[in-house]
């Protein structure tokens, strides 16, 4: 996960930013880098692999400078090496850049500049963003001018940090939506700039946060903050814990709100190194799979327990889909104790954010046993489903710490339809076209993403209103079934709300029986394929007079007559929908447990890793 660390000040910035990209190592990178100014110059050192190979490389090549900034990266463009790795330099040597995130339009962005004579040095979306500085420079003189302009450029959710020689007193960051925040730490005659509060936790206390569209003109004194439209916004200051724990939380209430907020940049993250943007292709490398292997699967078995089940079953339709191969989703305490029919041309694919949930390790064991080849999507490293696995896919969501799981549902999910285009291509079920279309798809998500959870007060203002219910029935239909599953556990965990989820269709055999006036009934009715369906499902509820909330596509007007009340998502390309679809709910269900007053993040009767039957 990228990382970024900047300072100005009087000190020398070498060894603040190196130790900063050091507090951010846990979060996981490929290479990294470092720019500082140097007797006017920009001097730069860059290193694949671990952050200790780039201090080996400051050490033989050292650099002296009061200004600089420093990135730890995890390809998305390009593979992982010196070359692609951050800061990278305007082809005039003087702007620089870092960036987290993905620019959606870079290959368009690439191809203009490069009409224009601009020679590319690195593979990576990044780079265009420093030579739109360096050619709006140009034009405006003016550097703050020139970033406003390249930003409002860049399709996607973005950190973005950049100096240059031509103005030497300041540094310039911005944020669009949610690939990672950006904070500004306060010191005496000096400043600070980072993706995350511990890479500077050290030097100061005094933060402020960075909104999404809002860019900041940090000098030694301060920061002059202001909207990407030139607003002057007045920066907040928060005072940190030297709680390190607590300062993880940064400017959210409890790590739940704070993960929900974090699968921009988890997202982006996960795809990070496995897409191939500009061939259309994904690479999954820990299978070790070829077209042989994959034609020989006959059935894959997919396990897991909770949140992680749920991912499961969205993956099952996502596969089934694009890889016209059969999938089960088994729930991991059944499997392991019902003698299951699997053998040597079955996969079983074991879900866990943990790695360590017993019921999970055991079906593994079981399927081990019966001959299985065994495969894994793990988020903690070196943990023993990674370890147990022939091959793991890393979820490279980071630390999850709030025990209701939510960035560690949508990664897998993205992890599952990269597996489905993979094994559709190697099973020849996709041709080449639809695979194309199919990961361009994918470079949508984190934007996507970033604009349901700006739609947060939205939400809030739902769970104010329906904060004291006492239950609720969840509905959805085919790749949303699941969605509504895991909406209705993620209220009862942490709310203590009873809520009951159904595929729709199975309302007239039962459940139907409960609606009235005060039960709200959650339905995802985006437009996909059973859009038609959840719109008479929808029906039969108002028509009892049931209270209707459902989660919807923007613009979509049957939907806004129908329904009470509406958490609206932007179009999505359906197989994809889900990864948005549940955004809405995990913020509805973490705002009524906080509007209740409870312990979101650590809910009664549960723990984090269930490592007991
Ligand atoms: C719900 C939740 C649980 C877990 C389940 C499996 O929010 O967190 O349902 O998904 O206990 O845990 P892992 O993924 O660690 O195997």
């Amino acid at each position: 996960m990228c990382g970024i660390v900047g300072y100005i000040g009087e000190q020398d910035a070498t060894p603040i930013i190196l130790n900063g990209l050091r507090r951010l190592e846990y979060r996981g990178y490929d290479s990294a880098g470092i720019a500082v100014l140097q007797d006017g110059k920009i001097e730069l050192r860059r290193e694949v692999g671990k952050l200790d190979r780039l201090v080996d490389l400051v050490r033989q090549q050292p650099l002296a400078g009061n200004l600089g900034i420093g990135h730890t990266r995890w390809a998305t463009h390009g593979e992982p090496s010196a070359r692609n790795a951050h800061p990278h330099v305007s082809a005039s040597g003087e702007v620089v850049v870092v960036h987290n995130g993905i620019v959606e339009n870079y290959l368009e962005l690439r191809e203009e500049l490069t009409a224009e004579g601009t020679v590319f040095k690195s593979d990576t979306d990044t780079e265009t963003i420093v030579h739109l500085v360096d050619r709006f420079l140009a034009v405006d003189g003016d550097l703050v001018q020139a970033v406003r302009h390249t930003l409002l450029r860049l399709r996607g959710a973005h950190g973005v940090v950049v100096f240059s020689t031509r103005e030497p007193d300041k540094i310039i960051a911005a944020r669009i939506g949610n690939a990672g925040g950006v904070v500004i730490g306060y010191g005496q005659g000096e400043m600070f700039v980072a993706s995350d509060i511990p890479a500077i936790l050290e030097h100061t206390r005094q933060v402020t946060f960075l909104e999404s569209r809002q860019m900041a003109v940090v000098t030694r004194q301060g920061a002059v903050v202001q909207t990407l439209e030139g607003k002057p916004v007045q920066p907040t200051l928060h005072s940190v814990s030297w709680d390190p724990v607590a300062a993880e939380k940064g400017e959210y209430r409890h790590f739940m709100q704070k993960e929900i907020h974090e699968q921009v940049r988890s997202l982006t993250d996960t795809l990070a190194g496995r897409v191939d943007f500009k061939q259309g292709r994904v690479r999954l490398p820990q299978l070790n799979l070829d077209a042989q292997q994959a034609r020989a699967i006959e059935r894959i078995v997919i396990t897991g327990c909770g949140t992680a089940a749920y991912a499961g079953m969205v993956g099952k339709v996502l596969i089934e889909t694009l890889a016209r191969l059969p999938v089960e989703v088994d729930i991991a305490s059944e499997f392991r104790y019902r003698d299951p029919l699997v053998n040597e041309r079955t996969v079983v694919l074991a879900i866990s954010q943990s790695g360590e949930t017993a019921d999970t390790l055991a079906a593994m064991e079981e399927a081990r046993r019966k001959g299985a080849r065994l495969w894994s999507i793990v988020n903690a490293i070196g943990s023993q489903a990674m370890r147990l696995a022939d091959g793991s896919i890393s979820m490279q969501t980071g630390p999850e710490i709030g025990v209701a799981s939510t960035k560690a549902f949508t990664a897998p999910i993205v992890d599952l339809y990269m597996l489905a285009i993979l094994l559709g291509e190697l099973r020849g079920t996709l041709s080449d076209a639809e695979r194309r279309k199919r990961v361009k798809d994918l470079g949508r998500i984190p934007d996507l993403v970033g604009r349901c959870l700006d739609r947060e007060a939205e939400v809030i203002n739902v769970a104010q209103a329906l904060k004291e219910m006492r239950s609720a029935l969840y509905l959805g239909r085919g790749v949303n079934m699941p969605i509504a599953y895991e909406g209705a556990l993620k209220l009862k965990e942490i709310s203590y709300i009873h809520a009951e989820a159904y595929p729709a269709g199975e309302m007239k055999h039962g459940p139907i029986a409960l609606v009235d006036r005060d039960l709200p009934v959650v339905a995802i009715a985006t437009q996909d394929p059973w859009y038609e369906k959840m719109i008479s499902q929808i029906e039969q509820v108002k028509a009892r007079g049931g209270i209707v909330v459902a989660v919807a596509t923007e613009g979509d007007e049957r939907i806004a007559a129908l329904a009470d009340r509406v958490f609206w998502v932007p179009a999505t390309p359906w197989l994809l929908s889900p990864v948005v679809t549940v955004l809405p709910l995990q913020m509805f269900a973490y705002h009524i447990a906080a509007l209740r007053g409870l312990d979101v993040d650590q809910p009664r009767n549960l723990a984090k890793s269930v490592t007991v039957e």
